[in-house]
């Protein structure tokens, strides 16, 4: 073999690693630049962007002891790039007008919507006819729990009520 032909093979592996080198070097840059703009763009659509809120429903002065009064409320909700609107009616009750319970109107059974009924002395459920008491307990049907009840607080006299995420 020539002294030519060495130095040729000499040439040509020099430029292999050079090449092997160069296409690490941009591959990690690639990497370092391009995985944050994915996660950019896709981080939407994993997340929840949604945050606990208060809602205030109402003045506490609006209560008759005893008797259930219900707030119709709606918030927006954003999970990802989904967009929806939660709605629901919120129960507020009180006996002594100080202290308020509020319960969901959500069905424990199969999430149909309990209205309060005064001739049965409870919240309704017209689906499976489940019936709950004033304070939220079973009464009748199938209903396998009470009737879920907001984390509430009374400020300046008006009912809030906390919307999980
Ligand atoms: S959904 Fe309410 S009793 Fe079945």
């Amino acid at each position: 073999m020539s002294d030519e032909m060495i130095e040729n093979d000499e040439e040509l592996g020099r430029r292999k690693f050079l090449t092997g080198i160069i296409g690490v070097v941009a591959g990690a840059v690639a990497t370092l630049v391009g995985l944050p703009a994915v996660a950019y763009l896709i981080s939407p659509g994993v997340k929840k962007q949604n945050e606990e809120s208060w809602l205030t429903l109402g003045p506490v002065s609006t209560l008759a002891p005893g008797v259930p009064t219900g707030f119709p409320f709606s918030r927006r909700i954003k999970d990802g790039w989904v967009e929806s609107t939660q709605t629901g009616v919120a129960y507020a009750i009180t006996q002594d007008g100080q202290n308020v319970k509020v319960f969901s109107n959500v069905c424990t059974h199969l999430s149909c919507r309990v209205n309060w009924n005064a001739e049965r002395g409870g919240f309704f459920c017209p689906c499976h006819d489940g019936l709950f008491g004033v304070d939220g307990a079973v009464v009748a049907g199938p209903p396998p729990r009470p009737l879920d009840e907001f984390q509430t607080k009374i400020e300046n006299g008006q009912i809030s009520i906390l919307l999980e995420a």
